[in-house]
């Protein structure tokens, strides 16, 4: 569609022009914030804002993510990786665990093989056959249902305080007069939405700093003239994220009114800083750590990015 189009609808949604999503999407993720409007849409994207937000990030989510990427990239060295699926790995798990943490392994794998049903079923045609992705997508919800309402009954009878989106969302209830179906579908959405942006994003990243020398060597040196302040231990802080002028290009990415990377209007996407910290602290890691070289690259476009091969590369220390 026109991006001036696309803005227009955008920036008058609150004036009766009410998007759409499709219907595999409306029909396997249920009553979601993309779906609501008005008055709901406002207290479910409230909620919303104060768990995935700019501020939740500075005060508490930067040092966990910062942990998670150095520990995902730390045995890369002499590896041929398919970023593709790395980068879908990455988005999800850190994802997951900042929503439920000190959950066993066994639980993040089981969790992750619903969510690849739940994925391919909402981008897929809604043909409700035993078999087709959609009807699996279905399904996957349902299972999906089961377990975290299980999570839930369990977190409810823990004397345990912990420190993640389901404990936020449990207290944050009275705030914003959540039931148990609409903190399910707070969980869910918050995965979804981080989900194919943040992959396909950070994918796209690695191959552009491949096809040009000149901007991997500025963000080299940029993430090296913060680690070299630090204590390999440390993790990274909020004012030394905020240095990362050139990673986050978040000027760039605004300045630009044809750029509509991050939605418009009131629906202006409310994780867009902790997308931009996600994949600025993975490249963080990757670049002050690894030099790669491609092995196979090919990318369609359309309708989705895809490397439909996959994107791999050779890794080696830097
Ligand atoms: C590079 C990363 C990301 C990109 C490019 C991106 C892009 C977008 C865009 C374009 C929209 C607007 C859709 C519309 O206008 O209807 C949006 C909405 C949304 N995004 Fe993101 N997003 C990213 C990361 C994230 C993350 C990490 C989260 C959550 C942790 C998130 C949560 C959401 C939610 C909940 C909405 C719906 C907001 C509403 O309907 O009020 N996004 N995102």
């Amino acid at each position: 569609m026109d991006p001036e189009v696309n803005r227009y609808i955008l920036m008058n949604e609150a004036k009766g022009l009410v998007p759409g999503y499709p219907e595999s999407m409306k029909n396997i993720l249920g009553i979601n914030v993309a779906e609501v409007h008005g008055a709901v849409h406002k207290r479910i994207r409230g909620s919303l804002l104060s768990l995935v937000g700019p501020v939740a990030l500075r005060d508490q989510v930067l040092p966990k993510m910062d942990k998670f990427m150095r520990s995902f990239l730390h045995n890369w060295d002499g590896k041929t990786i398919d970023m593709q699926q790395k980068s879908m790995e990455m988005a999800f798990f850190v994802a997951l665990e900042l929503v439920v943490e000190n959950e066993p392994r066994s639980f993040h794998q089981s969790f992750d093989a619903l969510f690849q049903n739940i994925y391919k079923g909402t981008i897929s045609l809604p043909f409700k056959i035993p078999g087709s992705n959609y009807y699996q997508g279905l399904k996957a919800r349902e299972k999906v249902d089961v377990i975290l309402k299980m999570l839930l009954a369990k977190r409810k009878a823990s004397s345990v305080t912990y420190d993640d989106n389901l404990q936020q969302l449990l207290e944050n209830d009275s705030n914003y007069k959540l039931d148990e179906e609409e903190v399910i579908e707070q969980i869910i959405t918050i995965l979804y939405s981080g989900y194919e942006t943040v992959s396909t994003t950070t994918m796209m990243a690695v191959k552009y700093l491949h096809d040009h020398p000149k901007a991997l060597q500025a963000i080299r040196e940029e993430h090296f003239n913060i680690k070299q302040n630090k204590r390999p231990e440390e993790l990274i802080s909020w004012d030394e994220y905020k240095k990362m002028n050139f990673t986050r290009a978040e000027k760039g990415l605004e300045s630009h009114n044809y750029n509509m990377l991050f939605g418009a209007g009131t629906r202006i996407c409310p994780g867009k800083e902790q997308g931009i910290c996600k994949i600025s602290l993975f490249l963080h890691s990757f670049v002050t750590n690894y030099r790669w070289e491609v092995v196979e690259d090919k990318l369609l476009t359309f309708p989705r990015v895809i490397a439909p091969n996959g994107l791999h590369i050779k890794v080696t220390k830097y």
